[in-house]
Formats: structure tokens, sequence, C-alpha cells
């Protein structure tokens, strides 16, 4: 458990400390980075932050949606779009197979979610969809989803693709500056969409958020929107 909270906050300081990063490099000269920082962030969730609700997870500020149409290829290298979930409960992340150390903790994060929700858990199914289609191939996605959870899928596409599926989810990404085109990192945003049968995004957790409370938010979507 404290391992959790130790690798949670980690991965929270990872990823504010590289949207900061990432402000402070990208900067109009004599623009504050506190600013620039501050526009980071509101990029994730365009002007509105989303409230955190009871669950666990973040609700959405009415008027705002995230998720919907996309077409993207799967590990397999079957070209897939949001129809062939239709009907499912999705855990979504957006990262790349190259991360050194964010993308991994959420990810292992996400299959314990899976397990810790026991028989629900079977129709709940994980996705990581790449923010960084030039490396992460679809057998580069087979091997690294395999990794985490035996029933993950990896999801990439052409770079259009891949820039349409987060500009849906409102996902912020952006290659690393000062790197060669072999060995660089991506930043990027760090939640864990929490997505309903038609598609839409029902919550998002925050990269802290516990496994516990991550299954608890996720089991109570499974509830609502099975009995209704
Ligand atoms: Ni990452």
């Amino acid at each position: 458990m404290l391992k959790i909270i130790r690798y949670s906050a980690l991965a929270l300081l990872l990823v504010i400390g590289g949207i900061w990063g990432h402000a402070w490099f990208s900067r109009a000269p004599g623009q504050g980075v506190g600013a620039v920082f501050a526009q980071r962030l509101a990029s994730v969730f365009g002007q509105q932050l989303p409230v955190p609700s009871a669950g666990g997870g973040l609700q959405l500020p009415p008027g705002i949606s995230l998720g919907g149409p996309f077409s993207l290829v799967r590990q397999d290298g079957l070209a897939v779009t949001e129809r062939d979930y239709a009907g499912q409960f999705l855990l979504v992340y957006f990262g790349f197979t190259y991360c050194p150390d964010v993308c991994p903790t959420e990810l292992g994060r996400i299959a314990d979610v899976i397990d810790a929700l026991g028989p629900a858990g079977a129709r709940v199914t994980p996705i990581l969809i790449t923010i960084d289609p030039q490396r992460d191939t679809p057998a580069a996605m087979a091997d690294y989803v395999s990794r985490f959870h035996p029933r993950m899928q990896g999801l990439t596409g052409t770079p259009e693709q891949i820039r349409a599926v987060a500009s849906r989810y409102r996902v912020y990404f952006a290659r690393g500056q000062n790197q060669d085109t072999t060995h660089y990192v991506m930043d990027h945003s760090s939640f864990v969409y929490l997505v309903g049968p038609d598609g839409q995004v029902q919550s998002l957790f925050r990269p802290e958020t516990s496994v516990e409370e991550m299954a608890r938010g996720t089991a109570a979507m499974l509830r609502r929107l099975t009995s209704s």
C-alpha cells in the first residue's frame, strides 16, 4: 500500500514535472513559465477542469464530452474503430512503449484494477493507445501490452489517426526537444479514462488515484450503467 502511494506520488510528480519542464522549454521569450504551465494543464481539459466525485474518479463538467469515434490498428494488425468496442467497458490510457517510468506504472495499476474487480473485471477491457506511432508498431505494442495483462490491447495507427483520437480525449502529447531521431522521449498527460458502453468517457482518474479507488469507481459505473 505504501509502495503504491509512493509510486503514485512519484508518477504525479513526474507528470507535473514533465509538463512544467515542457512549459519551461517551449515558452516564448519574456513569457512566464507559470502562465504557460497553466495553459498546458488547461489544454488537457480545455478551459474547464473536471470536478472530483465520490467514486474516486473525476466527473466531466456538464457539456464536456470526451471519447467517441476513432480509427486505429490493434496489436494483431487488425483495423478497429469505436464500433468494435460498442457495449464494452474500457479503461484507456495514452502512452508509449519507450516510456521510462510513468506509463509502466500506470499500466501496471490498470492491470491491478482489472484483477481487483474480480469476476466483474472480465467485462472491462484495458487498452493502451500509443502517442508514439513512429516507434510503436503493432508488433511492438503486442509485446509490450502482454507484459501487463493478458487481455490488455495496444492500439496504434498513422500519426493522423493518433492525433485524431488524442484530440477526442484531449490528451496532451509532444516530442521532447533536443533529442535525435530514434532516441527521444514523449511528454504526455497521464490520465486513466473510464469509457462506457456508448464509447463516451464516464470519468477519469488522476495519476495519484489508488488501485482501490479506481476499482471502486469502475465497479460503481458498472453497476450504474448495467442496471439502468
Ligand atoms: Ni509515459
